[in-house]
């Protein structure tokens, strides 16, 4: 079931304020969007999605670090002509860039987009549960971790959802809007109509693994490495098949290079620690191996392909 709530829709949403925390790699996509949807011009029917987008870091350097990357995305846009200097100028007014966390005391919806760590992000749910408004609604990004945790963290399970977005954000239309078994019924419909309103189609799933799109992909890479470390097959065959035969745009093992093998790693040893019992997770020896060498792919120039710069090479 696919909904978009965006051309529809003549009312705002309920969450006047936003919150993002870590602006990252998908949390300046994240406020990027939002603040696009809320600027006059560039927003459909809805206009003022926001009000405010609050764009938090923990420090001075992490928030500049955010700051340059919206400001060089928002000016490729305008480069190429895809925004007016005007909407540009609008869409960065509904910003407001802060260290302080008392600004995010009275958002209505808070994104965190922080380092895949479990133990930092329960501790900063419990820290917005005791201190931001009762009414307000938390989210979490995380690609790979359990969402029911984060949300008995924050004291506020029933307010609480995942709202996984895809990188990059700002260009990657799909959005998986995550419920638990704790989640008000009223609170997911809310954010999912939230999800339409800044041009993004929601789907809907249930806290489980990888949830759906990565439950598909990630098992998929573990799989095409397993060819080539059985030696079934080369690596160039297996990308080459799955484009050709199955019309993918990349090769399994050309992607998870381009994801990282670190991270493909670390996102199946929190799997197969959680599950051991489910076959399709596993860490196939190959991967580790790479790992060990701190061959990890696009990021250090090697891993199941040779690489330069984001030029890709030939087969290791
Ligand atoms: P990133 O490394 O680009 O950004 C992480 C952010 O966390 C940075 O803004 C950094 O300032 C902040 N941070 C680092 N240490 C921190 C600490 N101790 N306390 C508070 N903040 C800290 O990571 P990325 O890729 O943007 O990932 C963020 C989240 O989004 C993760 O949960 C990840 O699983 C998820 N995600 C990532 C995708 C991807 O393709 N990279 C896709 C979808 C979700």
């Amino acid at each position: 079931r696919t909904r978009s709530h965006s051309s529809a829709s003549t009312v705002g949403t309920p969450f006047d304020k936003l919150g993002v925390i870590g602006l990252g790699l998908m949390g300046h996509g994240i406020v990027q969007v939002a603040a696009t949807a809320s600027s006059s011009s560039s927003s459909s029917s809805s206009s003022n999605v926001h009000s405010e987008v609050i764009a938090y870091e923990s420090n001075a350097s992490y928030l500049d670090g955010g700051r340059d990357r919206i400001l060089s995305s928002v000016e490729r846009l305008v480069s190429r002509g895809k925004l007016t200097s005007n909407d540009a100028e609008s869409l960065l007014s509904k910003i407001t860039y802060t260290t302080d966390r008392d600004a995010l005391d009275d958002a209505d919806l808070i994104i965190e987009a922080i380092v895949e760590d479990v133990e930092l992000k329960n501790d900063l749910f419990k820290d917005l549960g005791s201190r931001c408004k009762s009414s307000a609604i938390f989210a979490s990004n995380t690609s790979s971790l359990c969402v029911t945790n984060m949300a008995i963290a924050s004291g506020r399970p029933d307010k609480f959802v995942g709202i996984h977005f895809f990188n990059p954000v700002q260009l990657m239309r799909l959005v998986e809007v995550v419920r638990t078994e704790y989640t008000d019924p009223t609170v997911f419909e809310d954010v999912m109509g939230w999800v339409g309103h800044i041009g993004k189609v929601g789907v809907s799933c249930r806290d489980t693994p990888g949830f759906i799109v990565n439950r598909l992909l990630v098992p998929n890479l573990m799989q095409a490495m397993s060819l080539v470390e059985r030696g079934d097959a080369s690596i160039g065959d297996v990308d080459l098949s799955m484009q050709l035969g199955a019309g993918h745009p990349m090769g399994p093992l050309h992607l998870a290079d381009y994801i990282g093998l670190d991270t493909c790693s670390f996102i199946v040893e929190g799997w197969v620690k959680d599950f051991p019992n489910d076959a399709s997770f596993y860490v196939p020896a190959i991967l580790k191996q790479k790992v060990e060498r701190n061959e990890l792919g696009r990021k250090t120039g090697k891993g199941f392909y040779h690489w330069d710069g984001d030029k890709r090479g030939d087969p290791v």
